[in-house]
């Protein structure tokens, strides 16, 4: 139903964990699968989409059809992002680490006699927020996501402001949907003055239907 509906449209999507390297073996990292975003980045080339997908360590195959860059940071990921731009559309479904260690040893940190140690930690680039910035090579649509147990329109519009975003897939990741570890998820798609709501759907149903609102915004009437 998708095939063709966004033929030439250069996109670029993030998925998967960052790696915050600690010393050449340790890091600090999430459990992010990657399966949203790699669903999104397939459905978008699916679709006719040329697809740049940039994505933290995932055991994953890269999607069919996709240009993938792998990388392991928050740093790497923004320059791997800066450097596809120009797109029309940003989609960051990546789980980016929020802070990385301030320093990385150059040699493994060794458990000797002396106390464990204090690692210090700065913050990481938001991506979305960076991609969302006014500029010549801001995409016309600027997609993130958002994890909320509450208060869900309500919190995903406050971060559509504060990120500078267009749209927000909000999450409905309360204890009683099970979203967590599970391949299904219940979406509300949000944007600055209204909101849909998706009925629970597997991810791969939610990258198809992100597709065709994508495509809708290109070629049919506003949301609102
Ligand atoms: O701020 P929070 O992590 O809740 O926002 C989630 C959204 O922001 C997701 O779309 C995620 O991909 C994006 N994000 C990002 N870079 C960060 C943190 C979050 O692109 N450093």
């Amino acid at each position: 139903r998708t095939a063709g509906l966004l033929t030439g449209r250069r996109v670029l999507v993030t998925s998967g964990p960052t790696f915050e390297a600690l010393d050449p073996v340790r890091f600090l990292g999430n459990r992010s699968s990657g399966r949203q975003g790699h669903a999104i980045a397939a459905a978008l080339a699916a679709a006719g989409a040329e697809t740049t997908l940039v994505t933290g360590p995932v055991a994953r195959p890269d999607p069919a059809g996709v240009t993938t860059l792998h990388v392991e940071s928050a740093e790497e990921m923004l320059s791997a992002c800066r450097e596809a731009l120009p797109v029309e559309v940003a989609v960051c479904a990546a789980a980016v680490s929020d802070w990385r260690p301030a320093q990385v040893a150059e040699q493994k940190l060794k458990k000797g006699s002396a106390a464990a140690p204090d690692i210090a930690l700065v913050p990481n680039p938001d991506i979305l927020a960076e991609l969302a910035q006014p500029g010549p090579h801001r995409p016309r649509l600027v997609i993130g996501f958002a994890a909320e147990t509450e208060k869900l329109v309500e919190h995903a519009r406050a971060k559509l402001a504060k990120k500078g975003c267009d749209w927000i897939l909000a999450n409905d990741v309360s204890p009683a949907t099970g979203t967590f570890g599970g391949d299904e998820t219940t979406i509300h798609l949000i944007d600055a003055t209204a909101s849909e709501s998706w009925t629970r759907m597997r991810k791969q149903a939610v990258a198809e239907r992100l597709v065709q609102r994508i495509g809708r915004f290109f070629s049919g009437p506003p949301m609102s």
